[in-house]
């Protein structure tokens, strides 16, 4: 791999520990302002300190990203399609590679819809995403299956889109956590990261996949709503960071969740 292919990806995942815990907040490219995301930047400003990545759209990224922050950026760079359509397989590139490298993004990123009516279109897509980001230094991550697509999350599914994925020639893989999720990691031969997905009902939901999916072999996560959607967003990034970077279980996580909580809010009682 070129010097600045590599340089990008360590940035974003941590050479100490070769995880990375990513802070998604790009979801208003696709579905609006989002519930806890109406105004990306007071959303994103308290978490910044604890993302190793930020994934964002360049909108966001201009308008509620401090230009002096030392947070790679993961770009996204596909769109055109909305919630309001049946089909949200229907996307292009929305990004030119020349305007990722203007923003000085770290990797810029696009989904694939396998098995959708546009499948062909998402990874031609991503094939010229690749080309392009081969001649510019830049990493491609390929997200697979998002919204609607949800419905096909089992092993099978997300294995056969992973692989096409590295097949294609990205650098990192975001994908769902499931069943056997051994089965995706093994067949796919470059890093993969996992999203949250919807709100899960408990912290300890979030904190199992979390810890389930480093275990069968996840780099680490690109997670949004069981973030920022949850009443103490602050806690619950620094909890997901124990798991990915320091080996924490479950129990040590809700641990830290609560003792995290019980200072925010004796400060905030103090001030
Ligand atoms: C989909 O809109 C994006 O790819 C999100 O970044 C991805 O789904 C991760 O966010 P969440 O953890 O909220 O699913």
């Amino acid at each position: 791999m070129d010097w600045g292919m590599t340089n990008r990806l360590s940035r974003m995942i941590k050479q100490s520990t070769g995880r990375s815990v990513m802070l998604a907040c790009d979801h208003g490219y696709f579905m609006g302002p989002t519930s806890r995301l109406e105004n990306p930047r007071k959303t994103i400003e308290p978490l910044l300190p604890y993302a190793d990545t930020l994934s964002v759209t360049r909108g966001v990224l201009r308008n509620g990203v401090d230009p002096g922050t030392d947070v790679p950026i993961l770009l996204r760079v596909s769109g055109g399609a909305s919630i309001l359509k049946e089909d949200l397989s229907d996307e292009s590139i929305t990004t030119s590679m020349a305007e990722a490298v203007r923003l000085n993004a770290a990797a810029v990123a696009l989904s694939i819809f396998v098995g959708s009516p546009h499948e062909k279109e998402s990874l031609i897509n991503l094939s010229r995403l690749v080309n392009e980001g081969q001649e510019a230094g830049m990493p491609v991550v390929a997200i697979t299956a998002v919204g609607k697509e949800l419905e096909k999350r089992d092993a099978k599914y997300l294995a056969l889109a992973c692989r096409l994925a590295a097949e294609i020639g990205v650098q990192v893989v975001k994908t769902y956590y499931c069943e056997d999720f051994g089965r995706v990691v093994n067949g796919t031969p470059v890093p993969l990261v996992v999203a949250g997905g919807p709100k899960l009902e408990t912290e300890e939901d979030v904190f199992n996949l979390v810890h389930s999916a480093i275990a069968d072999g996840a780099v680490g996560v690109d997670m949004g709503r069981n973030i920022w959607q949850n009443d103490h967003p602050v806690a619950m990034i620094k909890s997901i960071r124990a798991i990915v970077h320091e080996n924490a279980t479950v129990k040590e996580a809700l641990q830290l969740f609560s003792e995290e909580c019980r200072q925010r809010l004796k400060s905030s009682a103090e001030i």
